[in-house]
Protein backbone atom coordinates (compact mmCIF):
# COMPACT_ATOMS: atom_id res chain seq x y z
CA UNK A 1 0.00 0.00 0.00
CA UNK A 2 0.95 3.61 -0.67
CA UNK A 3 2.44 5.53 2.26
CA UNK A 4 1.55 8.96 2.46
CA UNK A 5 3.92 11.53 3.18
CA UNK A 6 2.78 14.68 4.90
CA UNK A 7 5.51 17.95 4.13
CA UNK A 8 5.38 21.68 5.45
CA UNK A 9 7.16 24.60 4.25
CA UNK A 10 7.32 22.94 0.39
CA UNK A 11 7.74 25.96 -1.21
CA UNK A 12 11.97 26.12 -1.01
CA UNK A 13 14.77 24.82 0.63
CA UNK A 14 14.81 21.05 2.04
CA UNK A 15 11.31 20.84 1.92
CA UNK A 16 11.12 21.57 -1.98
CA UNK A 17 13.83 18.88 -2.67
CA UNK A 18 12.26 16.35 -0.52
CA UNK A 19 8.62 17.13 -2.04
CA UNK A 20 10.08 16.54 -5.46
CA UNK A 21 11.70 13.46 -4.56
CA UNK A 22 8.62 12.05 -2.74
CA UNK A 23 6.22 13.00 -6.06
CA UNK A 24 8.31 11.21 -8.36
CA UNK A 25 7.95 8.09 -6.78
CA UNK A 26 5.03 5.18 -8.20
CA UNK A 27 4.34 4.10 -4.37
CA UNK A 28 4.10 7.33 -2.44
CA UNK A 29 1.33 9.33 -1.68
CA UNK A 30 2.29 13.23 -1.02
CA UNK A 31 0.36 15.90 1.10
CA UNK A 32 2.99 18.77 0.24
CA UNK A 33 2.12 22.32 2.38
CA UNK A 34 3.30 26.06 1.71
CA UNK A 35 1.60 29.08 2.58
CA UNK A 36 0.82 30.52 -0.84
CA UNK A 37 -0.43 27.36 -3.25
CA UNK A 38 1.21 29.14 -5.84
CA UNK A 39 4.64 28.17 -4.57
CA UNK A 40 3.59 24.77 -5.38
CA UNK A 41 3.10 24.63 -9.35
CA UNK A 42 6.81 22.69 -9.59
CA UNK A 43 4.51 19.91 -8.91
CA UNK A 44 2.17 19.88 -11.61
CA UNK A 45 4.74 17.96 -13.73
CA UNK A 46 3.76 14.95 -11.56
CA UNK A 47 1.13 12.50 -11.11
CA UNK A 48 -1.74 14.59 -9.39
CA UNK A 49 -3.87 11.34 -8.34
CA UNK A 50 -0.96 11.08 -5.63
CA UNK A 51 -0.65 14.57 -4.78
CA UNK A 52 -2.55 16.59 -2.64
CA UNK A 53 -1.49 20.31 -2.77
CA UNK A 54 -2.56 22.49 0.81
CA UNK A 55 -2.31 25.48 2.26
CA UNK A 56 -0.81 25.97 5.53
CA UNK A 57 0.66 28.61 7.70
CA UNK A 58 1.90 26.35 10.34
CA UNK A 59 1.23 29.12 12.88
CA UNK A 60 -2.22 28.46 12.20
CA UNK A 61 -4.11 26.03 14.64
CA UNK A 62 -7.18 25.72 12.84
CA UNK A 63 -5.24 25.35 9.20
CA UNK A 64 -3.25 22.29 10.95
CA UNK A 65 -6.58 20.62 12.09
CA UNK A 66 -8.01 20.91 8.39
CA UNK A 67 -5.12 19.59 6.73
CA UNK A 68 -4.71 16.74 8.75
CA UNK A 69 -8.78 15.97 8.17
CA UNK A 70 -8.16 16.26 4.39
CA UNK A 71 -5.10 13.89 4.55
CA UNK A 72 -7.33 11.62 6.25
CA UNK A 73 -10.50 11.95 4.17
CA UNK A 74 -8.28 12.07 0.67
CA UNK A 75 -5.63 9.51 1.24
CA UNK A 76 -6.59 7.54 4.81
CA UNK A 77 -3.92 8.79 6.93
CA UNK A 78 -0.60 9.83 7.57
CA UNK A 79 2.51 7.56 7.89
CA UNK A 80 5.51 10.10 7.68
CA UNK A 81 5.04 13.60 8.76
CA UNK A 82 7.82 16.19 7.74
CA UNK A 83 8.10 18.89 10.18
CA UNK A 84 10.34 21.16 7.95
CA UNK A 85 9.07 24.86 7.94
CA UNK A 86 11.07 27.00 10.04
CA UNK A 87 12.97 30.83 9.82
CA UNK A 88 16.32 31.40 11.11
CA UNK A 89 17.16 34.50 13.18
CA UNK A 90 20.79 36.56 13.39
CA UNK A 91 21.22 38.64 16.53
CA UNK A 92 23.06 39.06 19.80
CA UNK A 93 21.11 37.51 22.60
CA UNK A 94 20.83 41.21 24.15
CA UNK A 95 19.77 43.22 21.19
CA UNK A 96 16.87 40.32 20.18
CA UNK A 97 13.65 42.10 19.11
CA UNK A 98 11.80 39.43 21.46
CA UNK A 99 8.67 39.89 19.12
CA UNK A 100 10.35 38.29 16.24
CA UNK A 101 11.87 35.68 18.87
CA UNK A 102 8.77 34.82 20.01
CA UNK A 103 7.37 34.69 16.14
CA UNK A 104 10.32 32.14 15.59
CA UNK A 105 9.21 29.80 18.58
CA UNK A 106 5.69 29.88 16.98
CA UNK A 107 6.99 28.56 13.74
CA UNK A 108 9.79 26.71 14.82
CA UNK A 109 8.59 24.90 18.25
CA UNK A 110 4.80 25.56 18.49
CA UNK A 111 4.14 24.55 14.84
CA UNK A 112 5.69 21.97 14.84
CA UNK A 113 4.07 20.68 17.82
CA UNK A 114 0.86 21.42 16.86
CA UNK A 115 1.44 19.55 13.73
CA UNK A 116 2.55 16.49 15.10
CA UNK A 117 -0.34 16.55 16.91
CA UNK A 118 -2.87 16.71 14.26
CA UNK A 119 -1.06 13.64 13.18
CA UNK A 120 -0.52 11.80 15.89
CA UNK A 121 -3.99 10.04 16.72
CA UNK A 122 -3.93 8.79 13.17
CA UNK A 123 -0.60 7.18 13.78
CA UNK A 124 -1.61 5.64 16.93
CA UNK A 125 -4.42 4.27 15.61
CA UNK A 126 -2.15 2.22 12.73
CA UNK A 127 0.36 1.34 15.22
CA UNK A 128 2.79 3.27 12.67
CA UNK A 129 4.59 6.29 11.56
CA UNK A 130 7.76 8.48 11.49
CA UNK A 131 7.79 11.79 12.49
CA UNK A 132 10.61 13.93 10.97
CA UNK A 133 11.62 16.79 12.52
CA UNK A 134 14.18 19.49 10.95
CA UNK A 135 16.30 20.42 13.77
CA UNK A 136 19.69 21.80 13.12
CA UNK A 137 22.99 21.23 13.75
CA UNK A 138 22.81 24.50 15.83
CA UNK A 139 20.42 21.98 18.08
CA UNK A 140 23.35 20.46 18.92
CA UNK A 141 25.93 22.83 19.11
CA UNK A 142 25.90 27.03 19.63
CA UNK A 143 27.29 30.38 18.35
CA UNK A 144 27.29 33.54 19.02
CA UNK A 145 24.47 35.87 17.12
CA UNK A 146 22.29 32.94 16.58
CA UNK A 147 21.46 32.23 20.52
CA UNK A 148 17.54 32.21 20.29
CA UNK A 149 17.67 30.41 16.81
CA UNK A 150 19.88 27.74 18.60
CA UNK A 151 17.12 27.99 21.93
CA UNK A 152 14.16 27.16 19.19
CA UNK A 153 15.91 24.00 17.87
CA UNK A 154 17.30 23.21 21.20
CA UNK A 155 13.47 23.28 22.26
CA UNK A 156 12.65 20.62 18.89
CA UNK A 157 15.58 18.77 20.55
CA UNK A 158 14.08 18.07 24.15
CA UNK A 159 10.64 18.07 22.82
CA UNK A 160 11.43 15.12 20.30
CA UNK A 161 13.77 13.23 22.65
CA UNK A 162 10.52 13.46 25.07
CA UNK A 163 7.68 12.05 22.38
CA UNK A 164 9.99 9.60 21.08
CA UNK A 165 9.76 7.42 24.41
CA UNK A 166 6.29 8.40 24.87
CA UNK A 167 5.20 7.27 21.35
CA UNK A 168 8.31 4.38 20.86
CA UNK A 169 5.44 1.68 21.96
CA UNK A 170 3.13 2.51 19.57
CA UNK A 171 5.53 1.90 16.95
CA UNK A 172 5.92 5.51 15.81
CA UNK A 173 9.73 6.74 15.60
CA UNK A 174 10.83 9.99 15.93
CA UNK A 175 13.90 11.28 14.12
CA UNK A 176 15.93 14.70 14.04
CA UNK A 177 17.74 15.90 10.71
CA UNK A 178 20.80 18.56 12.27
CA UNK A 179 22.01 19.91 8.87
CA UNK A 180 24.86 22.48 8.90
CA UNK A 181 24.48 25.30 6.83
CA UNK A 182 23.25 24.73 3.50
CA UNK A 183 21.98 26.50 0.18
CA UNK A 184 18.94 26.92 0.59
CA UNK A 185 16.46 30.47 1.38
CA UNK A 186 16.65 30.21 5.35
CA UNK A 187 19.24 32.34 5.63
CA UNK A 188 18.28 34.72 3.11
CA UNK A 189 13.90 35.51 3.23
CA UNK A 190 13.47 33.19 5.87
CA UNK A 191 15.41 34.82 8.32
CA UNK A 192 15.64 38.12 10.21
CA UNK A 193 19.12 39.86 11.13
CA UNK A 194 20.27 42.50 13.74
CA UNK A 195 23.71 43.77 13.47
CA UNK A 196 24.91 45.15 16.66
CA UNK A 197 24.96 48.12 17.77
CA UNK A 198 26.18 48.02 20.89
CA UNK A 199 30.10 48.50 20.62
CA UNK A 200 30.84 45.23 22.92
CA UNK A 201 28.93 43.04 20.19
CA UNK A 202 30.29 45.11 17.35
CA UNK A 203 33.57 41.86 17.02
CA UNK A 204 30.18 39.95 15.75
CA UNK A 205 29.36 42.40 13.44
CA UNK A 206 30.53 40.85 10.20
CA UNK A 207 28.74 37.63 11.02
CA UNK A 208 25.65 39.11 10.72
CA UNK A 209 25.89 41.67 7.90
CA UNK A 210 27.98 38.37 5.40
CA UNK A 211 25.28 35.52 6.76
CA UNK A 212 23.44 35.70 3.02
CA UNK A 213 26.92 35.49 1.38
CA UNK A 214 28.77 33.02 4.22
CA UNK A 215 25.04 30.56 3.46
CA UNK A 216 25.43 31.36 -0.62
CA UNK A 217 28.93 29.39 -0.22
CA UNK A 218 27.97 27.01 2.45
CA UNK A 219 28.71 23.15 1.89
CA UNK A 220 25.44 21.68 2.36
CA UNK A 221 23.81 20.92 -0.59
CA UNK A 222 19.45 20.74 0.03
CA UNK A 223 19.13 18.23 -2.53
CA UNK A 224 21.44 15.67 -1.42
CA UNK A 225 19.89 16.26 2.39
CA UNK A 226 16.56 15.75 0.98
CA UNK A 227 17.84 12.14 -0.55
CA UNK A 228 19.59 11.26 2.32
CA UNK A 229 16.46 12.13 5.03
CA UNK A 230 14.51 10.18 1.90
CA UNK A 231 16.42 6.83 2.12
CA UNK A 232 16.73 7.17 5.99
CA UNK A 233 13.01 6.69 6.02
CA UNK A 234 12.56 4.37 3.25
CA UNK A 235 15.21 2.06 3.39
CA UNK A 236 16.11 1.92 7.40
CA UNK A 237 14.61 -0.46 9.18
CA UNK A 238 14.75 1.61 12.66
CA UNK A 239 16.07 5.04 11.75
CA UNK A 240 18.31 6.78 13.56
CA UNK A 241 17.22 9.41 16.82
CA UNK A 242 19.66 12.67 15.66
CA UNK A 243 20.54 12.63 11.95
CA UNK A 244 23.92 15.24 11.93
CA UNK A 245 24.24 16.36 8.08
CA UNK A 246 27.93 18.01 7.41
CA UNK A 247 31.14 18.74 9.00
CA UNK A 248 29.88 21.27 11.16
CA UNK A 249 26.99 19.31 12.13
CA UNK A 250 28.98 15.85 13.23
CA UNK A 251 32.77 17.64 14.30
CA UNK A 252 30.59 20.38 15.94
CA UNK A 253 28.09 18.77 17.59
CA UNK A 254 30.09 16.01 18.90
CA UNK A 255 32.70 18.38 20.42
CA UNK A 256 29.86 20.41 21.95
CA UNK A 257 28.35 17.17 23.38
CA UNK A 258 32.44 15.29 24.31
CA UNK A 259 32.90 18.78 26.14
CA UNK A 260 29.19 18.78 28.26
CA UNK A 261 30.32 15.04 29.16
CA UNK A 262 33.82 15.79 29.99
CA UNK A 263 33.09 18.68 32.34
CA UNK A 264 29.84 16.87 34.04
CA UNK A 265 32.20 13.90 34.63
CA UNK A 266 34.82 16.52 36.32
CA UNK A 267 32.40 17.30 39.06
CA UNK A 268 31.44 14.15 39.69
CA UNK A 269 31.39 14.11 44.02
CA UNK A 270 29.91 18.12 43.46
CA UNK A 271 26.81 16.33 41.65
CA UNK A 272 26.06 12.96 43.70
CA UNK A 273 26.58 15.31 46.64
CA UNK A 274 23.25 16.49 46.69
CA UNK A 275 20.90 13.69 47.30
CA UNK A 276 20.17 12.29 50.87
N1 LIG B 1 19.53 26.00 5.32
C1 LIG B 1 20.20 25.78 6.40
O1 LIG B 1 21.37 26.16 6.52
C2 LIG B 1 19.55 25.01 7.53
C3 LIG B 1 20.38 24.30 8.41
C4 LIG B 1 19.80 23.60 9.45
C5 LIG B 1 18.44 23.56 9.60
N2 LIG B 1 17.64 24.25 8.72
C6 LIG B 1 16.18 24.15 8.92
O2 LIG B 1 15.63 23.52 7.78
C7 LIG B 1 14.25 23.89 7.66
C8 LIG B 1 13.96 24.29 6.22
O3 LIG B 1 14.67 25.47 5.92
P1 LIG B 1 15.41 25.69 4.52
O4 LIG B 1 16.86 25.71 4.81
O5 LIG B 1 14.89 24.78 3.50
O6 LIG B 1 15.01 27.21 4.24
P2 LIG B 1 13.95 27.89 3.23
O7 LIG B 1 14.30 27.56 1.83
O8 LIG B 1 13.91 29.31 3.63
O9 LIG B 1 12.58 27.17 3.60
C9 LIG B 1 11.86 27.51 4.74
C10 LIG B 1 10.44 27.03 4.53
O10 LIG B 1 9.68 27.29 5.74
C11 LIG B 1 8.47 27.90 5.34
N3 LIG B 1 7.86 28.69 6.40
C12 LIG B 1 8.34 29.75 7.08
N4 LIG B 1 7.43 30.21 7.96
C13 LIG B 1 6.33 29.42 7.83
C14 LIG B 1 5.06 29.38 8.44
N5 LIG B 1 4.68 30.27 9.38
N6 LIG B 1 4.18 28.42 8.06
C15 LIG B 1 4.51 27.51 7.10
N7 LIG B 1 5.70 27.51 6.46
C16 LIG B 1 6.60 28.45 6.83
C17 LIG B 1 8.83 28.76 4.15
O11 LIG B 1 7.65 29.13 3.46
P3 LIG B 1 7.49 30.53 2.64
O12 LIG B 1 8.09 30.27 1.30
O13 LIG B 1 6.04 30.79 2.62
O14 LIG B 1 8.26 31.58 3.41
C18 LIG B 1 9.72 27.78 3.40
O15 LIG B 1 8.95 26.86 2.68
C19 LIG B 1 14.00 24.99 8.69
O16 LIG B 1 13.36 24.41 9.80
C20 LIG B 1 15.42 25.44 9.05
O17 LIG B 1 15.47 25.97 10.35
C21 LIG B 1 18.17 24.97 7.70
Amino acid sequence: MNKTWLITGTSSGFGKELAKIVAKQSDTNLIATARKIQDLDYLNEFDSSRIEKSIVDVTDFEGIQKVAKKAKKRFGTVDILVNNAGLGYFSTIEESDMKQVRYMFDVNVFGLANMTNAVLPMMRAQKSGIIVNLSSALGLVTVPTMGFYSATKFAVEGYADTLRQEVADLGIQVMNVEPSGARTDWSGRSSNKVVPQISDYQKFSDSVENVSDSVTAAPGDPKKIAQVIFDQVTKEEIIPEHLPLGDFAYNGGLGSLEKIVKEIKSRKNVSLSTDD
